[in-house]
């Protein structure tokens, strides 16, 4: 049985150990995404539910067996998000995104989805996400996946260890003719293949290409090509993102079978995936849209992605990227002697309002046992205060790795150890 004091299933605790390296992902999205001309907005963790129905599509994984939804005490219905894109798209369309203008965010945290926890599959998970919305041209799209690989490639990534899988929708009106299309292939196959398929042949033929059980892959491998039955601008349109893709270097993949488990998306559609983390290999996803809201009459339409930060650390772990340095610990302070645990408190402030890391002993203990703190920590200096240095006006100050001592008048000690620390 679960101890009591575990987290859910599917759900973490993160120590200040691992939080580095999240803050490095962090860090690293407020770095780069402004440079790409990408402000962050950050929108609230639950939303009406019907924010998410409308947008993601009622036949969808997410929306049939994943979302967590619950009923307030005004009985109102509330979903924790399962993504980030619905949120952003309603909260763009309530401050009112002009006509013709573009609007570029991106986001990140946590995302809920009632999965069956596994390596990579989370319950609570987290994204790094952006979306550029209110315009359409197929280099936007370019830029978008050209930012993503340059986000993968930053956190530790290498390049030649992902695949960019790439693929069209079509606009919104090649859907039906598409759509006809694949059923007529698979209702010949429907009878030998799995329950989800035999319910999406009616309500979303679309996703059956999606469809991973082993069974189904003969009769998915032999339906017709999806590009092939596009219209000749939806043709186009992914024809210039190739294009744009070439001109950038970017290698890809074209994947006929991509449709990618949400249903808003148009054109573009493309995967990250990452061989090597097991089954969850797709650590980011994304491609353009048009969504429906509510008390807006046109689709609003856009571009953007969501990497999984759970898998990016598994493929760092996979590559074995050195994780990023602790902190150090510059500064310790011994105090021998109630006057001097005084003293140090006041110092340690001025240490820290220097810019440096200062720790110390506040329960009184003996020298030994602080010295042994001092080591424990891995500080760089012990500054040692007693009786004696206190009547001098001096400090001593032990460098810990060569163990040299030297006395410093206390009045100059903070200026010292910002130099011998590299702070200024
Ligand atoms: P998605 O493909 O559903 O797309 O999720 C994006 C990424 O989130 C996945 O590639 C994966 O790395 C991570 N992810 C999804 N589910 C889990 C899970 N249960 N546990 C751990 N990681 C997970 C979207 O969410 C779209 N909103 C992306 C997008 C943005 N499209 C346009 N704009």
């Amino acid at each position: 049985m679960a101890k009591s004091t575990e987290p859910m299933p599917g759900t973490s605790d993160l120590f200040p150990e691992e939080c580095q390296v999240w803050q490095l992902l962090e860090d690293t999205a407020h770095e780069l995404f402004p440079r790409y001309g990408y402000g962050e907005l950050r929108t609230p963790i639950f939303e009406r539910t019907d924010v998410f129905l409308r947008s993601i599509g009622d036949e969808t994984d997410i929306v049939q067996k994943e979302m967590y939804t619950f009923r307030d005490r005004g009985n109102r219905s509330l979903t924790l998000r399962p993504e980030g894109t619905a949120g952003v798209m309603r909260a763009l369309a309530n401050q009112g995104i002009p006509q013709g203008d573009e609007r570029r965010v991106y986001y990140l945290g946590p995302m809920f989805r009632g999965e069956r926890p596994a390596a990579g599959r989370k319950r609570q998970f987290h994204q790094v996400g952006t979306e550029c919305v209110g315009k359409s041209a197929p280099f936007i799209d370019v830029e978008n996946i050209r930012m993503l690989l340059h986000y993968l490639s930053t956190v530790g990534i290498d390049p030649s260890s992902m695949r960019l899988l790439l693929n069209s929708r079509g606009t919104r009106e090649d859907r039906q003719p598409v759509a006809d299309a694949l059923r007529a292939h698979f209702e010949q196959h429907v009878s030998d293949m799995c329950e989800d398929c035999q319910r999406r042949l009616t309500t979303n033929v679309w996703r059956i290409l999606d469809c991973k059980v082993e069974s189904c892959a003969p009769f998915i491998e032999a339906a017709p090509s999806t590009t092939d039955l596009l219209c000749q601008e939806s043709r186009d349109y992914f024809q210039q993102v190739c294009g744009g893709l070439d001109e950038l270097g970017v290698d890809y993949t074209v994947d006929p079978r991509l449709v990618r488990g949400l249903d808003y998306y148009v054109h573009t559609v493309f995967e990250v995936v990452f061989a090597g983390i097991g089954a969850q290999n797709s650590i980011a996803g994304g491609g353009r849209y048009e969504i429906n809201l509510r008390g807006v009459s046109q689709p609003v339409e856009g571009v953007g992605f969501a990497a999984g930060l759970e898998r990016i650390l598994l493929a760092r772990e996979e590559l074995s990227v050195t994780p990023p340095a602790a902190l150090p610990v510059h500064v310790f302070l011994v105090s021998l002697g109630d006057q001097a645990l005084r003293r140090n408190l006041r110092l340690a402030d001025a240490l820290r309002e220097a810019g440096l890391t200062a720790l110390m002993d506040l329960e009184g203990r003996g020298m030994r046992s602080q010295m042994r703190n001092a080591n424990k920590v891995d500080a760089r200096y012990t500054l040692i205060l007693g009786e004696d240095e206190l009547k001098r006006e001096v400090v001593v100050c032990k460098n810990m790795e060569s163990s040299e001592q030297v006395d410093f008048p206390l009045a100059e000690v903070v200026a010292h150890l910002r130099s011998a620390c590299g702070l200024s």
